[in-house]
């Protein structure tokens, strides 16, 4: 395969740096000392300061995503890896989401371009919110059917994952996550859940997989209530080990409406939703 000029050779995973996006974050406080405890050498990178102690090893500087050259400052020399969990978490406004998560997540893309690194990215479920929940095993190959803005941005960065592996080589790995949480707190979560160690054990596999290529993997522990099945999870060898089913006797029914009720993402499918048939 002829290889673009313009795109530095893959580095091999554990031979350098891994810059963590959205280090200070909800998800980023659980994996910046989870990673560091792999033997991961970090370099965090956040709009707002790291509130926790730095894990042994790591350093952090903070950027804006929205500033390529500012980020491109922060990503150090030896980056193999860009976990990016840095955005919007949320549905928010088409000017917010284009800014943080489109054009972030374009120059991280870019970054990894430059420097020849793999991209672990922080995806959603809600690429595949509008699914039906009489629908079960909904797969990585079926199409995107995103419930707001927010999972627009997702389909955009999956979509640059593949362009990016398919012309430059760009390997990079979409984490599908559900609903990430210290445990299930309602109904849907007993299909949505990714508990805590199974999303260290996530990234820890897409980190160390020796060839994932383009992957797209559900960010979710192996739930006996799960809807969604068919992805590359045995390609980067990622085994989840825990399962909501222990709490089913304590979550609470969900809220919501009968949008959020009849379709995958939940309350995501109800904002500004105008259908009236
Ligand atoms: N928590 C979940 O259940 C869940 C589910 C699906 C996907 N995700 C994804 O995982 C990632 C992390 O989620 P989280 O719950 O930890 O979110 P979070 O909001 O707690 O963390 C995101 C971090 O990104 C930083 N950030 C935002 N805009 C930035 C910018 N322009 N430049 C630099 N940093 C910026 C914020 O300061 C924040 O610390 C997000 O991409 C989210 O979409 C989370």
């Amino acid at each position: 395969m002829m290889s673009a000029s313009a795109t530095v050779p893959l580095r091999r995973p554990g031979t350098g740096q891994v810059l963590l996006t959205g280090a200070s974050g909800t998800l980023g406080r659980v994996l910046a000392p989870a990673l560091a405890a792999a033997g991961h050498r970090l370099c965090l990178n956040d709009l707002l300061p790291f509130p926790d102690p730095l894990p042994d090893g790591a350093t952090f500087v903070a950027a804006d995503l929205t500033d390529r050259q500012a980020l491109g400052a922060a990503c150090p020399e030896d980056v193999t890896d860009i976990v990016h969990f840095g955005g919007i978490n949320t549905e928010k406004s088409p000017e917010v989401i284009l800014h943080a998560n489109i054009l972030g997540t374009l120059n991280v893309f870019e970054i990894a371009r430059e420097r020849g690194a793999r991209v672990i990215f922080a995806s959603s479920n809600h690429a595949v919110g509008f699914y039906s929940r009489s629908r079960q095993s909904v797969t990585i190959n079926d199409p995107y059917r995103p419930d707001g803005h927010y999972g627009v941005s997702k389909v955009y960065a999956e979509a640059l994952g593949r362009l990016y592996y398919d012309k430059h080589g760009v390997e990079s790995v979409h984490l599908r996550i559900g609903s990430c949480l210290p445990a299930p707190l309602e109904t849907r979560n007993l299909a949505t859940w990714l508990s805590y160690p199974d999303l260290v054990r996530l990234v820890i596999a897409a980190l160390v997989a020796p060839e994932p290529g383009y992957a797209i993997v559900w960010g979710i522990s192996r739930n006996t209530r799960r809807w969604w099945a068919g992805d590359d999870a045995d390609r980067i060898g990622f085994v989840p080990q825990d399962d909501a089913e222990a709490f089913v006797g304590s979550v609470v029914s969900e809220g919501g409406d009968e949008v959020s009720r009849a379709f995958q993402g939940g309350s995501h499918c109800s904002i500004g939703y105008s259908r009236r048939d």
